[in-house]
């Protein structure tokens, strides 16, 4: 039992404050909603009764484990996404708020275009958080989630599998759109790219230097993906598709110049996300 709840909520929130964690208190009401398995209005409602011995023995364990700045999801094995709670493993990257801006979008758009059975492929799939959204949020679709990484591919179906979702999406292990077919045609090519620069990478805090690298970094310039991108997106492209991706802080100048250089290219919008940082692209072509 846990005599005061927000007090114990404060002092352990603020034992991870102090090894520099922003979010202590969040952090440790999301540690006790797992272990009690509830919400957070249950958890302030019952939480004081219901919180037992073996609650705070598994409570102080996963604390004496994050207080080493290893990510609370790889310790909870979990991660939420667009309000679905997802498996994630060490061998993807833990998904961002931030892409819930580029589901959001491409949800919008497909709606907009009132497709029958709209062709998406999703360049990265990671934990799958992307195309299974899309898959769960939109009536009927047809998704290729694609990824260089078989761990992630792994993590990624089973997942699909959790959300009843592996009817719509179909996974490729493919180095962006090598090993998919020449002729595909998407109506929507989506992405959340690595795009950190090695520079910026040796600043990231340890809890973002525990994803995968290569989910992270992309060349030097943080760039190497997003080229590919621009450079095979249009070939896959279906009549009026687009292709969206979500970019690093500093990067909306340089896609925006790597565009028009490039008359395939009809339109670039760069969407901002909360934080006012230009966060996701949307390109169409000219086909
Ligand atoms: C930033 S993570 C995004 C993961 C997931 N889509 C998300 O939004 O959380 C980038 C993903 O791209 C994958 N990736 C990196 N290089 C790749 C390549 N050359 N071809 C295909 N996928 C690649 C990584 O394995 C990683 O899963």
């Amino acid at each position: 039992m846990i005599e005061h709840l927000p007090r114990f909520i404060a002092d352990y929130g603020k034992k991870l404050e102090d090894v520099g964690i922003e979010r202590g208190k969040g952090e440790i009401e999301i540690i006790l909603c797992y272990l009690l398995d509830c919400d957070r209005l249950d958890l302030y409602l019952h939480g004081e009764q219901r919180f037992n011995e073996e609650h705070f023995r598994q409570f102080s364990d996963i604390l004496s484990k994050r207080l080493t700045r290893y990510p609370l999801q790889y310790i909870l094995k979990e991660s939420w996404f667009y309000g679905r709670r997802f498996k994630v493993s060490p061998s993807v990257m833990v998904p961002t708020p931030e892409t819930e801006l580029l589901c959001e979008t491409a949800i919008k758009f497909i709606n907009s275009k009132k497709l029958k059975k709209p062709k998406i492929v999703d360049l990265g799939v990671g934990s799958g958080v992307i195309a299974i959204t899309m898959a769960k949020e939109l009536d009927d679709c047809s998704i290729l989630g694609l990824d260089i990484s078989v761990d992630a591919l792994k993590v990624a179906h089973n997942n699909a599998i959790n959300f009843i979702a592996t009817d719509k999406i179909e996974f490729l292990e493919s180095d962006y759109f090598q090993n998919v077919p020449a002729d595909s045609k998407f109506d929507l090519i989506l992405a959340n790219p690595p795009y950190i620069s090695e520079e910026e990478y040796k600043l990231l805090p340890p809890e973002v230097l525990a994803d995968p690298k290569i989910s992270l970094t992309s060349g030097d310039e943080g760039l190497d993906a997003i080229k590919k991108i621009l450079r095979d997106g249009p070939d896959y492209l279906a009549h009026d598709g687009r292709i969206m991706f979500e970019i690093g802080y500093n990067q909306a100048d340089q896609v925006t110049e790597l565009t028009s250089k490039d008359d395939r290219f009809k339109s670039i919008v760069i969407l901002k996300d909360l934080n006012d940082i230009d966060r996701v692209v949307i390109l169409s072509c000219n086909k």
